[in-house]
Formats: structure tokens, sequence, C-alpha cells
């Protein structure tokens, strides 16, 4: 870097050269787009600038000086000026970043100025490097969702939201903007939430989430309308309930027989957990009863309610008679299955001791 006195030196020098028609052209003198990380020379060729010793020479950058002869007018170690050429003065940017790009002028300060500019512009694909964190907001309150992305050209910024449902509250399916408001929200309005970046340049999108946790009534549904299982078997009923709070005990969910509460003492066993392999927000669960062993008494209609601080919920489903047709509540099915496999298994294995004894 230099100091004032030297470029005032400098200066007084350049007014020596008087009545020069000075000519500065700097190539490429077109506009060039190039790619971030991208080494860009820009090399001003200067003709009849007389000794190059006594003019002022400046590369600017937007209006910034950042060379003044042979020296860098500003720290940045990806900067280099070459002036071992006569005739060329040289600037080359290693790794162009997105703030490199802009107008580059090289100038001559002779008793008049002689300048020549180009545009820079430096394409970068879109990273995302905030978001508004994951919050729980008040009903009635305004939520501002940001998803702050460096990208060039500028990328765009567009919301969906994912959970419970695919599109907005308001219906639609996108918006289009940096930060998303959402005004005097309701529970309707909770959820995952997901930004989409994108400027043309790289793969497609980049995406991040913003969880809104609100509280909700239970939704509550059977994982299946009919359970079917042959009697003297087990049967297993389940229900999925989506709330927040969640239901995590099970002093908060009910079974019923043809509306009659299920009591644990007539060879019922009750379970309720959090399933967090289908929802990591933790706002899922899942009831079981277990019918340990089926009974024709036992064949009806069952009904689970779930119910959180706000209120409850509830869903219905059939026991029958019958072959077992819901695999997944199957305990007897895979047991069986298992003890197939476990023979034939045994019986290969006794099958190889044989040949080998031979
Ligand atoms: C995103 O940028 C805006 C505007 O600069 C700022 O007000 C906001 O706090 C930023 N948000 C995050 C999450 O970084």
């Amino acid at each position: 870097m230099m100091d004032w006195k030297e470029i005032q030196v400098l200066f007084y020098l350049s007014t020596l050269s008087l009545s020069v028609v000075a000519d500065v052209t700097i190539q490429p003198l077109n506009d060039q787009r190039v790619n971030k990380g991208d080494t860009v020379v820009l090399d001003c060729v200067l003709q009849n600038i007389g000794n190059p010793n006594d003019v002022l020479l400046f590369w600017y950058h937007d209006g910034k000086a950042v060379a003044v002869n042979t020296r860098l007018a500003v720290d940045n170690p990806n900067y280099q000026l070459d002036t071992s050429v006569a005739g060329h003065w040289k600037l080359t940017i290693q790794q162009a970043q997105i703030e490199d790009q802009g107008t580059w002028q090289c100038r001559v300060q002779l008793p008049n100025d002689v300048f020549q500019e180009m545009a820079l512009v430096v394409l970068a694909p879109p990273v995302i490097m905030s978001v508004t964190p994951d919050m729980s907001p008040m009903p009635g309150s305004t939520v501002t969702l940001w998803c702050n992305a460096t990208g060039s050209p500028e990328p765009s910024v567009t919301w969906t939201r994912q959970r419970p449902a695919g599109h907005l509250p308001s219906g639609v399916e996108y918006v289009t903007g940096n930060p998303l408001v959402l005004n005097d929200i309701t529970n309707d309005w909770r959820g995952l939430y997901q930004c989409f970046v994108t400027n043309g340049i790289g793969q497609g999108a980049v995406t991040a989430p913003v969880f809104l946790q609100m509280e909700y009534f239970p939704v509550v549904k059977a994982k299946s309308g009919l359970v079917a299982a042959p009697i003297g078997n087990s049967a297993h009923l389940r229900c999925i309930c989506e709330s927040f709070p969640a239901v995590r005990s099970i002093d908060n969910v009910k079974w019923f027989k043809n509306d009659r509460l299920v009591d644990v003492n007539d060879g019922y066993q009750m379970s309720v957990e959090l399933d967090l392999e289908m929802d990591p927000y933790r706002e899922t669960s899942v009831a079981t009863l277990i019918v340990t062993s089926v009974t024709t008494e036992s064949l009806g209609t069952y009904t689970c309610r779930f119910n959180n601080i706000l209120g409850s919920a509830e869903a219905n489903m059939k026991l029958e008679e019958g072959k077992q047709i819901d695999p997944d509540t199957g305990a007897s099915r895979s047991m069986a299955s298992t003890l197939k496999f476990a023979m034939a298994t045994s019986m290969a294995t006794v099958a190889v001791a044989k040949i080998l004894m031979k």
C-alpha cells in the first residue's frame, strides 16, 4: 500500500509529462462472465503515456482504488499486479468471488484523465447462509421466516409447507420472496416450512427447513380400519395420533369396545409411544391395544380416544374373526413363519452335516 505523500509526489511528477496523447485499453474489453473461483486477468494496455514512472495509474473497482502504479491499495491476497511487461499493466484476480464483480476501470492520471472500464460478472450457485430457527409462536403473533442466501445472480427464494399439508394454509402451494411473513397466525399455520433457493446456476435448488410448532387438537386415525384374527390368536389394534403437545402417556389414551371402556383386566394390553421414525418433530404417537387371545366376545368395534390439553379426538376400527389380514399386527403369523424358517434352516444344516460325514 502507499501513503498519501507518495501519491502526491507521483502526482507532481505526472504533471511534468505534458502534451502526450495517451491511450488506455483494457483487454479483454468486453464485459466478462466468469464462474466463482475462476482466475480473471484484466490487462490494461498503455500507449503513449510517456514514462510510466511519471504518471499515476489506477485500477478502480466500483469507484474504489484497488491499485496505484506498482502497489495494491487494498489488502486482498487474491489480487496480483504485474507490471513487468512494458505497456501492460495487469491485475490478476485469483479465485474470483461475488464481491469482485462490478465495474473495473483502468485510469491514467495525466493532466487530463484517460480511462477505460469493463463490467465483470461472477456467477455463483446459491448457498444458504442462515435460516430462521425452529420456533413455537403464539396464536395471533406475526412470524417472519428468513432464508438468507448468497449467489450470483441474486437468488430467488420460494417457500412452501410440507407438513401437515403440502401447501400453505392460504391454499397456495408456493410463495416467492424473502422473508415469508405470516400475520395473525393460528395453529393451522403450524408445520414444516421449506425454502427453495435458485438462481439458475449449479444443480437446481438448495433448500432448508423451518419448523413452526404450535399447540393443536389431536388428529387421530386407525392404522387399519379392519383387523382380523383367528379365534385364540392375538390381535393388535393401532391408532396414530398427531397432536401438540404430543400424547405420550397411556393416561391420555382411552380404548372403548362397542362404546364401553376397555379394561386391562379383561385380557388386554395397552401401550403408547412417540413415533420418532415417522416424525422427528415428536408430534406423532401410536397407541396399541393388544387383544391377547381373541374370543367371539372380543370381536366388534373398537374406538381409541386421545386427549391433550386442547381436547380429544377418536377413531374406530373393527375386529373380526378370520385369517390374519393385517400382517403388521399379526404376531402369531410372523411367529409361525419364523418357526418355519428356523425348521428349514436346521433341516438344511442336518443335510450339510450328512454330506460332510460321508
Ligand atoms: C436475514 O437477513 C435479514 C436482512 O439482512 C436480517 O434482518 C435477518 O436477521 C437475517 N436472518 C437470518 C436468520 O439470518
